[in-house]
């Protein structure tokens, strides 16, 4: 019987690097993609946490396939990610039609769990929850008797897990627990399902995060940090190269705190790049995301004597006001982060830099925003990425302060540092019109998407240069997974838009 997968992905590259390990294994086993949740037999979500906007997304996708699964009840669904990883046995509860709740440290186990729950009647079938007990959360009485958040075994031996009591189906439910190091480093071997560019892949270089930034919700959902071994890392850079990929972005939650003991002394990041880059037929290498505290010299100087990395880091500042980011636990403060900015222009004058702000965190005062402003204008990022603060349960944030700046300055807010930073990433656009710049085709543009066009004909395709910058011109559908140098005519703050040089 042939079986059918649909599978929506939201969040970062790490969950898109996810979805496609998971739905190349699944094709290996003989399902075939499909493109809407009504052409499917097997319906998995991968999930983010990081703001409430996302998973909120993610229920209402739920709530609409409640009425698919009755009256098409064999139909799977799953919930994989961080999502299921915080929440757990709770998702049962708020969409009981889910039949499996997989945290982002099992996905190796799914294939066996879609089996199993496959194999068995749809009016039998039990809900199966996989995730890992580390980092969940701690019931009221267990964190006024002090058990730790990172807990061991220890913290749930015996008890009900908080969340089943109100579950429908929980009495039946075949728990399996992880404990301690349940978070499993996934890593199937790599092939071009669900590659969103044929020419550009992404390598998980580390798992997890242990920064502690107080907002953040990463280290409950995803653990702690755990180096890949380099050899293993460009094996796998080796195998994507052989089919065909030109560009491999090393991922990480902190990738620069990268460290490899695998081999008897330390690799770090820049250790690392520096033993990807003779790989023959890998023309482009770059890697996200970066913490400003670990931009070393030595990191800076792999960037700036290696051609093939990118000349691009985006490196999240969060804030430009000391009080916050110490209430954010970020282990920097603004001057430092200039000074990191300074070293950046430096050694590698041409790197584009990128950066991330959250706006509005607890006690975020005007005086405070005004500084994160500053900021900004200062850096002359290529651009930003402008969060308005989401309390996340779990997170150290929402115990200790309370979530104080109202909605409609959050708002008010994040529009002023859009628009200053939008402003900014125009102006430093415009020296690149009329220069050629060479781009990695990705495919064809989210309008041309939209339009359908005949594939045979010229459409508009989209692809990056090594400084991360979108490019839009038009061309042939066959150029997608290809290098092509590109004249820059027009520039807007979020596009580049050119024509394909021909000489
Ligand atoms: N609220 C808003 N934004 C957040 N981010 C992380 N946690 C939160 C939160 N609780 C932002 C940070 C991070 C990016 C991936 O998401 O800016 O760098
Ligand atoms: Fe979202 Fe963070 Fe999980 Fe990525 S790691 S999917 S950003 S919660």
């Amino acid at each position: 019987m042939s079986k059918r997968l649909y599978i929506h992905t939201v969040g970062c590259q790490m969950n898109v690097l996810d979805s496609e390990l998971v739905a190349a294994e699944l094709v290996e086993a003989g399902y075939e993609l499909v493109d809407t949740p009504g052409r499917a037999d097997t319906i998995l979500f991968n999930t983010c946490s990081v703001r409430q906007h996302a998973e909120d997304k993610i229920y209402s996708a739920l709530g609409r396939l409640k009425h698919l699964k009755e009256y098409r009840p064999e139909t799977i669904i799953g919930v994989l990610g961080c999502m299921a990883q915080k929440d757990q046995a709770a998702i049962f509860r708020r969409a009981a039609h889910v039949d499996l709740v997989v945290g982002p440290g099992q996905l190796s186990r799914l294939p066996a769990l879609l089996e199993e729950v496959a194999s068995q009647r749809a009016s039998l079938r039990q809900p199966r929850l996989e995730v890992s007990l580390y980092g969940i959360a701690r019931s009221q009485e267990e964190r006024k008797a002090g058990v730790p958040l990172l807990g061991t075994s220890s913290v749930f031996r015996g008890a009900a897990f908080p969340h089943d009591t109100a579950c429908s189906r929980a009495p039946r439910a075949a728990w399996s627990w992880h404990m301690g190091d349940g978070f499993a480093a996934y890593d199937p071997p790599r092939r071009a399902v669900l590659r969103p560019s044929p020419g550009a892949a992404m390598v998980r270089a580390m798992f997890g995060c242990n920064q502690g930034c107080t907002y953040c919700i990463v280290p409950r959902v995803r653990g702690p940090e755990q180096s890949r071994p380099a050899a293993q890392i460009a094996a796998e850079v080796r195998g994507l190269v052989d089919q065909g990929c030109l560009e491999v972005t090393l991922l990480g939650q902190a990738v620069n705190r990268y460290d490899d003991r695998s081999e008897g002394r330390r690799l770090r990041l820049a250790d690392l790049l520096e033993r990807l880059h003779p790989i023959d037929g890998l023309r482009r290498l770059r890697f996200v995301t970066n913490h400003p505290r670990h931009v070393t010299a030595e990191l800076l100087q792999a960037v700036r004597d290696l051609p093939k990395v990118s000349p691009y880091l985006h490196v999240p500042a969060q804030s430009g006001s000391d009080r916050i980011l110490r209430r954010m636990r970020r282990g920097h403060t603004a001057q430092a982060y200039r000074e990191m900015l300074q070293q950046v222009r430096q050694i590698v004058p041409a790197a584009a830099v990128t950066s991330d702000f959250i706006v509005g965190f607890c006690g975020e005062t005007e005086a405070d925003f005004q500084e994160t402003v500053d900021l900004v204008r200062w850096g002359r990022f290529k651009n930003s990425f402008i969060f308005k603060y989401s309390p996340r349960p779990l997170t150290p944030a929402v115990e200790l302060y309370a979530d104080d700046v109202p909605e409609a300055v959050k708002r008010q807010r994040n529009n002023d540092l859009l628009a200053i930073q939008n402003a900014i990433s125009l102006e430093e656009n415009q020296p690149l019109l009329g220069r050629r710049v060479e781009i990695l085709v990705e495919g064809p543009s989210k309008a041309a998407r939209r339009r359908q066009a005949d594939r045979r004909q010229a459409v508009q395709l989209a692809g990056r240069t090594a400084c991360d910058r979108i490019v839009v011109f038009d061309g042939p559908p066959h150029l997608a997974g290809k290098m092509v140098d590109v004249v820059i005519e027009r520039a807007d703050a979020f596009t580049l838009f050119g024509r394909k040089d021909e000489g």
